[in-house]
């Protein structure tokens, strides 16, 4: 199913399920984004606005894109009830509809565990070209944590992706050779599977 199809309809009820399992990781990807002191954030693929809500409690401006318009609703509601402002339109990953360098700071998690392998080295791009120099990026995707849970994962996304949101273990080092960003620093977080958090900072050419 499309990406914005499936997350359509997991939109009612992704923020009460995952939410929780994914919280640590959503504070800790805020908290190393705003680290950086930006002026101004994009996150890609909002979901149901946890990380947004987070990163709109400063005094930055943020946006944040998806292509789902129910995530974008629940997104909009959770931080207007939080009384703070972002800005939200409904935008795909690889074709942003924002001028070269236009933010000092972009968040996504769990989006490019979804997103087609063709997709992947695409995306990063779309990134670095919306990241102006100097600017901080903060990538959350998930690692399984043994052989196990990886073999029993991969057999469940061959046969019914969609159950797992049409997410898999994606290798951001290999993705991440090429683009103009330099790590800055990689952390693991363990917990029912591993949540890899990288920081990096995009270099002037
Ligand atoms: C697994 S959820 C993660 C949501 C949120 N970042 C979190 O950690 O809770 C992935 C989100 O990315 C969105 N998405 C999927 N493909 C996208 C694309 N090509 N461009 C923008 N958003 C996309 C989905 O609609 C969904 O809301």
């Amino acid at each position: 199913m499309r990406p914005s199809k499936l997350y359509d309809l997991l939109a009612p009820v992704y923020g009460r399920v995952m939410g929780p399992l994914l919280e640590e990781a959503n504070e800790r990807a805020v908290e190393r984004l705003v680290g950086g002191a930006p002026s101004s954030a994009l996150e890609i693929g909002v979901g149901p606005g946890a990380a947004l809500a987070e990163l709109a409690r400063g005094a930055w401006q943020v946006v944040g894109v998806d292509v789902s318009s129910a995530m974008l609703r629940e997104a909009r509601t959770r931080v207007s009830q939080q009384g703070k402002q972002a800005r939200l339109a409904r935008a795909d990953a690889l074709r942003l509809p924002f001028r070269a360098a236009a933010f000092d700071a972009v968040l996504s998690t769990f989006l490019l565990d979804l997103l087609p392998e063709p997709d992947l080295r695409p995306m990063l791009a779309e990134v670095s070209r919306v990241l102006a120099p100097g600017g901080r990026v903060v990538l959350g995707v998930l690692e399984l944590p043994n052989p196990l849970v990886a073999q029993a994962w991969m057999t469940v996304y061959r046969i019914a992706p969609d159950a797992l949101g049409g997410c898999r273990p994606v290798d951001l080092t290999r993705l991440l050779d090429g683009q103009p960003l330099r790590l800055i620093r990689d952390e693991r977080l363990d917990g029912w599977v591993t949540m890899r958090i990288t920081t990096l900072v995009k270099v002037t050419a």
